[in-house]
């Protein structure tokens, strides 16, 4: 039976600013997504006579293989209905991208899971279907579909693709924490629920043209992280210090500099490197 492998990008937040609270509960973002070369890889093989059924396995023993991970889930839901025909999907995933991160692992994961089961079983669901499946899974899943720099609006579902940065070495940081999304969340102020005076999302495509778009990076996130977690107040202090853009991504725990940057002791560091929405979305 053939394997299929497929690479599952994490993301950087290069922007992310609350506009307020919805009736939901969730909050309505504006955020530009970037992908990143750092990547989890997911080999899926389909035994079309076989007993139907998922089964997963993970390289990483913290991470559950079972209905409460996104990846199982994202499987469930593209061959709901269709169970008998599906026959038995078995995925192994080899992680490389930190979880309670703010990188979008679990999510990226998902959603190269529906990449590659639509082409296992082609046809079975078109595009607006699998975007609205994606958004049911998680808020960012939707991003993980397209890839490359694309502004996030709503609870980051709502997409417009964004002018390609041009290839950016990256360093990734991650200390040694995690912070779980809702946490990050719920510990926003009033005042931090809200834009900041003249907020400079609707800027990025001019300043991605002209050039000038890291002096935009900016978290609404990382003030509620550093009250939570004072392990990333450290992280940025340190990160100021090396005089190059840096921020915090998604809700934390990892930060990011705009070039090559050594951790400070108990940090683990990637040097890697933003990817365009073509690499992003092609199989590995
Ligand atoms: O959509 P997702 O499952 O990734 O969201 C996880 C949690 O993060 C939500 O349950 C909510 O607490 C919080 N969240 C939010 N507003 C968003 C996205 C996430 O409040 N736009």
């Amino acid at each position: 039976m053939p394997t299929l492998t497929i690479r599952a990008y994490a993301k950087l937040n290069l922007y992310l600013e609350v506009l307020g609270r919805r009736s939901d509960g969730f909050h309505r973002l504006e955020t530009v997504f970037q992908s990143i070369a750092l990547h989890d890889d997911i080999d899926l093989v389909h035994d079309r006579s076989g007993p139907p059924g998922i089964v997963m396995s993970c390289d990483d023993a913290t991470i559950p293989v079972d209905a409460s991970n996104l990846a199982w889930r994202a499987a469930a839901a593209f061959i709901a209905g269709r169970e008998p025909s599906a026959g038995r999907l078995s995925m192994t995933l080899r992680k490389n991208i930190p979880h309670g991160a703010g990188l979008g692992g679990g999510s990226s994961d998902a959603a190269a899971v529906l990449r590659a089961l639509d082409q296992v079983f082609p046809g079975w669901h078109d595009a607006a279907s699998l975007q609205r499946m994606a958004a049911t899974l998680g808020s960012d899943v939707p991003f993980f579909l397209v890839g490359g720099t694309a502004l996030g609006e709503e609870r980051g579902e709502v997409l417009t693709a964004l002018p390609d940065i041009p290839p950016t070495a990256v360093t990734v940081l991650m200390p040694p924490a995690r912070l779980p999304t809702p946490a990050v969340f719920a510990a926003l102020t009033d005042s931090e629920r809200g834009p900041r005076p003249g907020h400079a999302a609707g800027w990025w495509p001019q300043q991605i043209i002209s050039g000038t778009w890291s002096s935009l990076l900016f978290n609404r996130l990382a003030d509620p992280a550093t009250r939570l977690c004072p392990a990333v107040g450290a992280l940025l202090s340190h990160l100021r210090q090396c005089g190059l853009p840096y921020l915090m991504s998604g809700s934390g725990a990892a930060c990011f500099v705009l070039g090559h940057c050594d951790p400070p002791p108990g940090v683990t560091a990637w040097h890697t490197s933003t990817i365009t929405r073509t690499r992003a979305s092609m199989s590995a």
